[in-house]
């Protein structure tokens, strides 16, 4: 792989990271946002960014080559009686799929998981989302229900499946 650095995302890499979310939008149907990105100030990013660099149980990391952001991951920390639990995101641009890039990012985020006493994983991917699925199969999550009509796209609904990896023992 070219060189590329993985490293968290701070507050003042936000213009960037709003810039790189419209990117990967517009390429994509697989997130929760299209080529309008998440409709955010830069402002508002940099105080995301704050308070996810603050807490324990939530991190965002982005990858970097030759100064462009290609790709992100995150683990967002749920609260109260589910505190044991983070959300993952992960997304990368069309261009460089496919070449290891994703699964360094979950090497990240697992390895973060488990050193912030997380014991459990869980996402939501497209149920036609092959790669996506196999991706993290490959790293341990397992399916483990389906969500149905979880995404509306111009009046077409999207079946999702939920995924968990279980850190625990
Ligand atoms: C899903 C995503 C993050 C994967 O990132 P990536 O950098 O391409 O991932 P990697 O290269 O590490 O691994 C991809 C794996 O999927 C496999 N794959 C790709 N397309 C596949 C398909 N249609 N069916 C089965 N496996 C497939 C690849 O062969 C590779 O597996 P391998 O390492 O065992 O050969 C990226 O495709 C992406 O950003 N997609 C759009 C957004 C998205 O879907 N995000 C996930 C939302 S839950």
């Amino acid at each position: 792989m070219e060189h590329i650095e993985i490293r968290e995302t701070m507050p003042e890499d936000a213009e960037k990271l709003i810039a790189y979310l419209k990117k990967v939008g517009a390429e994509t149907d697989n997130l929760t946002f299209g080529k309008e990105g998440l409709s955010v100030t830069v402002e508002q990013e940099k105080a995301y960014l704050t308070q996810v660099h603050e807490e324990q149980r939530s991190v965002h990391y982005s990858v970097w080559k030759e100064g462009e952001l290609i790709a992100d991951g995150s683990l967002s920390g749920l609260p109260r009686r589910m505190s044991h639990y983070a959300e993952l995101g992960l997304s990368v641009i069309k261009e460089q799929w496919n070449q290891g890039i994703g699964g360094r990012l979950l090497d990240e985020l697992i390895a973060y998981a488990r050193q912030a006493s997380i014991e459990i994983i869980r996402l939501e991917v497209r149920s036609d989302n092959a790669g996506a699925i196999h991706l993290y199969e490959k790293y341990g999550f397992k399916r483990v229900g389906m969500i149905p009509g979880y995404f509306k796209i111009n009046d077409t609904y999207v079946d999702f499946v939920m995924m968990c990896l279980d850190l625990r023992g």
